[in-house]
């Protein structure tokens, strides 16, 4: 297996970055994770422009063109037999002397990209997974990704150790905001489909991009609103998407069955939409 590291393609075991590297030191840098299902990528236009936008948001330069991106992509695709799985890209402000503030003397942005297999997305969404509610710790600039991701792994690591597959976080507010690594929904008893808008607070993914389309088609009545915690668990249905989890259903959080905790018909359907759409 290959990994793409500032211009080489190199053994994924001896791939490494300098010391000084800003991403190592102060996680200073942004990345993307792009879905592939049979050779495919899954909205590589939308996970590229929203790259450009991470960059912008940090005042970082594109380590390379647009176009020889998407060739670096297909390359380590191609040298690593990738079917199913996904592709993962850093960008990084570059190697520089630790200083909090930005080189003085502009460097290179560091590129660094690997892929991972998996089995592929079955339509079928198999038993459904259960979440664990989390203080929301992040800042206010939530819609980076940024590899900044403490706040993101700590509630994670919470969540499995409870048994829980994914962490929700709760704001303030008693809000649910997203999940450490997904975008929350939820589907009503009165039948709406209700996800958080998109501001700072939370990632604008890709997949809820795309599965808010696959709903109007549907002609599923969406809001798009902040929903609590209690609601969440008083809910007909719950489920998460993101890039590697696609459509994922939630069967339980803290503890307490949503419905009737089994995987239910809307996230069932928009699962399979999904997997269609990626097809
Ligand atoms: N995570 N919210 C957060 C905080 C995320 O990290 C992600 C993606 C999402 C979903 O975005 P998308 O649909 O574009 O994947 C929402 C990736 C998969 C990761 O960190 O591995």
């Amino acid at each position: 297996r290959y990994a793409y590291v500032n211009g080489r393609y190199v053994d994924h075991r001896e791939a490494s970055v300098h010391i000084e590297d800003r991403g190592y030191q102060l996680a200073d840098g942004v990345y993307e994770v792009v879905g592939v299902r049979d050779g495919k990528l899954i909205d590589e236009k939308l996970h590229i422009d929203r790259l450009g936008r991470s960059l912008g948001e940090l005042r970082i330069d594109w380590p390379v063109a647009r176009p020889t991106l998407g060739f670096i992509i297909r390359e380590l695709m191609r040298r690593n037999r990738l079917r199913d799985g996904l592709v993962y890209m850093q960008v990084t402000r570059g190697v520089a002397r630790r200083d909090h503030a930005f080189p003085t003397k502009p460097v290179k942005p560091a590129l660094v990209l690997t892929t991972k297999n998996s089995k592929r997305a079955e339509p079928d969404p198999g038993p459904g997974i259960a979440v664990k509610s989390h203080p929301d710790i992040r800042w206010e600039r939530c819609d980076i990704k940024t590899v900044a991701l403490l706040p993101n792994v700590l509630a994670k690591q919470a969540a499995r150790e409870s048994g829980a597959y994914e962490a929700w976080l709760v704001d303030g507010k008693g809000n649910v905001t997203e999940g450490a690594s997904t975008n929350a929904w939820i589907v009503t008893k009165g039948g709406e489909l209700v996800t958080r808008a998109t501001d700072n607070a939370i990632l604008a993914g890709i997949t809820r991009h795309t599965l808010k389309v696959l709903a109007g088609d549907l002609q599923l009545k969406l809001v798009e609103r902040p929903f609590t915690l209690a609601e969440a668990k008083d809910a007909k249905e719950a489920f998460i998407t993101s890039a590697t989890s696609f459509v994922t259903p939630v069967v339980k959080i803290d503890g307490d069955t949503v419905g009737d905790g089994k995987v239910g018909p809307t996230a069932r359907r928009l699962r399979e939409e999904y997997v269609r759409f990626a097809a």
